[in-house]
């Protein structure tokens, strides 16, 4: 019974919040969500490659988000090759993003495996996969690595 109570109370509150939230027009907070996977390739990806064969992960990559040579994000790839940096429309517009961002590999290819090569960087460009709402509150917009190349390796 008391379980049931607390139950309707947290129901109610929650209503109540949301209904103030939407009487106040309260802007939903807005994130964006770029994730990805990092191979152990000069061009991996999953999506592009038309052979089916895809390269082994590159776990333990630190990915930076670059935007006209400025760090906006960063995180480390797990052991499957993937990543996720969370940032706010605050720190980059989505037109940005787009445009002038892009994901950059700071761990030397060669540390995956020591026969690619250990100068240049993998690169990769943002692409948009769709806006996922959470609550009425939350606004969060997802984005997808590209391919990831080599660049600048001689
Ligand atoms: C970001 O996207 C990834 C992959 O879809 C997901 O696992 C993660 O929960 C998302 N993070 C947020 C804050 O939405
Ligand atoms: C990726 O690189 C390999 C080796 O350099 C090449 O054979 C292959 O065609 C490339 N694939 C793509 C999709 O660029
Ligand atoms: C595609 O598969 C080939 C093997 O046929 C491999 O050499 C190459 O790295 C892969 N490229 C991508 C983009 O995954
Ligand atoms: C390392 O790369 C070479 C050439 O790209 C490939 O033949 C070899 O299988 C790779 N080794 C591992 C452990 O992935
Ligand atoms: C890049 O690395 C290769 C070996 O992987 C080496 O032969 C070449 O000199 C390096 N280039 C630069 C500019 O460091
Ligand atoms: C979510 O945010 C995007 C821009 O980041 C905006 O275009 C869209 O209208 C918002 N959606 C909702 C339901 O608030």
């Amino acid at each position: 019974m008391a379980m049931k109570s607390i139950t309707l109370i947290t129901v109610l509150v929650v209503v109540l919040a949301a209904t103030q939230a939407k009487a106040q027009r309260l802007p939903a907070i807005r994130l964006f969500n770029i994730t990805g996977n990092v191979f152990c390739s000069v061009n991996g990806s999953i999506a592009v490659n038309g052979t089916g064969i895809i390269p082994p992960p590159f776990p333990n990559a630190l990915v930076q988000l670059s935007c006209n040579g400025i760090l906006r994000g960063l995180a480390i790839t797990n052991r499957a090759g993937t990543f996720n940096i969370v940032v706010s429309p605050i720190q980059v517009s989505l037109n940005n993003l787009l445009s002038s961002c892009r994901l950059v590999v700071a761990t030397p290819l060669s540390n995956c495996n020591v026969t690619l090569p250990s100068n240049g960087t993998l690169q990769a460009p943002i692409q948009l996969a769709g806006t996922t709402v959470i609550g009425l509150l939350i606004n969060i917009t997802q984005f997808v690595a590209g391919v990831f190349r080599l660049i600048g390796a001689q």
